[in-house]
């Protein structure tokens, strides 16, 4: 087993590059199916679940080659599976995006229910009620969904989405591409690789629009064509960098972001004290590692996001003052990490959805273990951040989202190796 071993008090200093968005490429590779044809990808992150992703979608006979890093070239003309081995789909929760392009393009799927990180239950009822919606007949067991056309046949409706739901709008945007007629979904989740997707499928040839706005509307096209695509950059990957410089203290420039995408994040850094320098494609934080107390809502994007909410939680238990953080999507996500830092010092009172966090002079160093992966990055910042050595067990879950964690935490001055036990 490998773990992180992670040797605090070093400042952070120098540049760091952001991969491509984890949630964007675990939505774009299945979209493949619905070209129909070739697509290149670039800027494709070099993450666990992207890996799975290509092994489900080469099982089901996808033609996919990666001529270089961060690039994959997907061909969907022929598909010889249409079913994807469970042992695979369980692995990872975006899964499920094969029901909605599988649904579009062979109008049946048969999927595996998800796995992923699982830090509260994550049901998928308004994927389903989408899908039913646009005509098809849902039939759930304990472990696949089952969807075929139904007696009035698929085509586009109008959808008005219970909660906020990034893998609802991503699930029913892919389904309703390739349906005669138009779908509109309301109340759609706007987070930036919901535009990401709208904009490849677009490319592609598909007639989306509204993505980014509450209200999504997709025109039905007989056919996608081939293209080249570029993903966006990761927020929460820059977050987490940002958030590991505000701790520990330090000067980094963190590259290839969106600068419009971080707002929600980098204003609560700035209001926590750190020094928040916005360029084109990148911004720079200073920090001198004093940080004073905030409150922090998650919510659905634009608001601050629930996957960035354990890394300002470190932030604030080093904070002077009293900071409030209250999480509104994932109601459980404090128990993935909140123990680990408590026993490195932090002093947090979990009371339902809220965290009261009362800023230490120090963490120290101690033995971890990350339940999810957002708790495994919030653990690396806190051993930078703290005295002495901490030991974060369980990294296969930030090795399901971080690209190069290792080598860029510490081209920026971490003491930070992967130790083979
Ligand atoms: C996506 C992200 C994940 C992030 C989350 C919230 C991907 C691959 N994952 O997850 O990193 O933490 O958005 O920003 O993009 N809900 C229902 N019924 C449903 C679907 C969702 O009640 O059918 C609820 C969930 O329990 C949760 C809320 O809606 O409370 C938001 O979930 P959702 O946006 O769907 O999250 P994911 O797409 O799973």
């Amino acid at each position: 087993m490998a773990i992180y071993e992670v040797t605090g008090g070093n400042r952070l200093h120098g540049e760091v590059t952001i991969s491509g968005a984890k949630n964007a490429a675990v939505a774009i590779l299945p979209a493949a199916i619905l070209v129909g044809g070739k697509c290149r990808v670039e800027n494709v992150p070099d993450i666990s679940d992207v890996r799975i992703l290509i092994d489900i979608l080469r099982s089901m006979g996808v033609g996919i080659t990666q001529p270089e890093p961060n690039v994959v070239e997907l061909d969907s003309s022929e598909l010889t599976q249409l079913e994807a081995p469970a042992e695979l789909v369980r692995k990872m929760r975006a899964s499920y995006y094969l029901m909605g392009a599988l649904l579009s393009r062979y109008h049946k799927a048969k999927v595996a229910l998800p796995g992923g990180c699982n830090f509260a239950s994550r049901p998928i009822d308004q994927h389903l009620k989408g899908f039913r919606l646009l005509g098809a007949q849902v039939e759930e067991t304990e472990e696949y969904v089952n969807l075929t056309e139904g007696e009035f046949g698929l085509c586009g409706n109008r959808i008005s989405l219970d909660v906020v739901s990034v893998g609802a709008t991503v699930n029913i945007m892919m389904a309703a591409t390739l349906l005669p007629g138009q779908t509109v979904i309301e109340n759609a989740a706007k987070e930036p690789h919901i535009v990401d997707l709208a904009n490849f499928l677009n490319t592609m040839g598909a007639r989306i629009t509204g993505a980014g706005t509450d209200t999504v509307k997709i025109r039905g096209v007989e056919r996608l064509q081939g293209g080249t695509y570029t993903i966006i950059p990761d927020q929460i990957e820059a977050g987490t960098y940002l958030a590991a410089v505000a701790a520990a203290g330090g000067d980094v420039l963190v590259k290839n972001v969106i600068p419009k995408h971080m707002e929600c994040i980098t204003s609560k850094l700035a209001e926590m004290g750190a020094r928040i320098t916005n360029f084109d494609d990148a911004i720079r934080i200073q920090s001198t590692g004093k940080l004073h107390d905030t409150t922090v809502k998650t919510r659905p994007y634009p608001g601050f996001p629930t996957d960035m909410q354990a890394q300002i939680c470190v932030c604030m238990t080093l904070a002077k003052g009293v900071s409030k953080l209250t999480e509104s999507v994932y109601e459980t996500r404090f128990f993935g990490y909140c123990t680990e830092l408590q026993n490195m010092g932090a002093d947090i009172i979990i009371n339902g959805k809220t965290a009261i966090v009362t800023g230490q002079e120090k963490l120290r160093g101690a033995e971890v273990s990350a339940k999810d992966l957002r708790a495994g990055a919030a653990l690396i910042i806190a051993g930078l951040a703290a005295e002495g050595i901490t030991r974060v067990r369980n990294i296969h879950f930030v090795e399901r989202g971080y690209e190069n964690i290792i080598e860029k935490m510490t081209s920026i001055g971490a003491d930070i190796r992967r130790i083979e036990e």
